[in-house]
C-alpha cells in the first residue's frame, strides 16, 4: 500500500462489475492448476482470518499484494465468495469500493496524478497528459477509465481526488515518492529515469 497517498487515494469509486463467466485465454490444464493453486492461497488465507474482525477486507488484502499484477481477478473474487461463504456481491462490494483494490492487472510503477481543483488549476491536466504521451496512450481519457497500464505492464497511471497537499499543487505520486509543485519536464525525466532503471 502506498504510504504517504494512501489516506488520498481511499474511499468509495465507480466500476463495473466483472462478468464472472467470462473465460480467460489459457489452455484448460493451466487453468486447472493455477485454479487450484489460487484457491489454495485463499484457503489459507481465509484460515487465518477466521472469527477476525475484517477478515474479509484483510483476505482480499493480503490476495492482492500477493498478485503478480497486484490485482484481484474474477476469479480469485469468486472463489473468495465459494471459500469463505460471503455473498459474491459483497465480496465484489468491497473490492470495488476502496480504490486499493485493482480489478485489472497493474504496472510494476504507479504514477498518481492529482486531479484535485487546486492542482487542476496549477496544470496537473498537462502532467497527466505528457504522462500519457509519454507512455505512448495520447488518446487516454481519465472520465472514461479510472487508470492506464501500458502493454509491458511497467507503468500504470491513475488520478486522485486529492493527496491533502493542496499547497504544494501540483502533486503527482511515482510509486511511494511524492513529487510537489512538479513540472511536466521534471515529470519526464522521472519517468525516463525509471525506464533507464528497467533498462527499456
Ligand atoms: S488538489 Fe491536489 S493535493 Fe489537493
Amino acid at each position: 500500500m502506498q504510504k504517504s497517498v494512501s489516506s488520498g487515494s481511499a474511499g468509495p469509486k465507480a466500476r463495473k462489475t466483472p462478468n464472472p463467466k467470462k473465460k480467460a485465454g489459457k489452455p484448460e490444464s493451466a487453468n486447472a492448476e493455477s485454479t487450484s493453486k489460487l484457491a489454495a492461497v485463499i484457503k489459507a488465507l481465509a484460515a487465518e482470518q477466521e472469527g477476525k474482525p475484517g477478515a474479509l477486507l484483510s483476505i482480499l488484502e493480503k490476495l492482492q499484494d500477493q498478485d503478480q499484477f497486484r490485482h484481484l481477478s474474477e476469479e480469485a473474487l469468486r472463489l473468495v465468495a465459494e471459500i469463505t461463504g460471503e455473498a459474491l456481491s459483497r465480496v465484489y462490494s468491497v473490492a470495488t469500493f476502496y480504490s486499493y483494490f485493482n480489478l485489472k492487472p497493474q504496472g510494476k510503477h504507479t504514477i498518481t496524478v492529482c486531479r484535485g481543483t487546486a492542482c487542476h488549476t496549477r496544470g496537473s491536466l498537462a502532467l497527466l497528459q505528457e504522462a500519457m504521451n509519454q507512455l505512448g496512450e495520447p488518446d487516454f481519457r481519465e472520465d472514461e477509465e479510472p487508470s492506464f497500464t501500458t502493454s509491458d505492464k511497467l507503468f500504470t497511471v491513475r488520478t486522485v481526488a486529492c493527496f491533502g497537499q493542496c499547497a504544494l499543487a501540483p502533486v503527482v505520486a511515482v510509486d511511494e515518492t511524492i513529487y510537489s509543485s512538479i513540472s511536466t519536464t521534471r515529470l519526464c525525466s522521472v519517468i525516463n529515469a525509471i525506464r533507464k532503471e528497467e533498462k527499456v
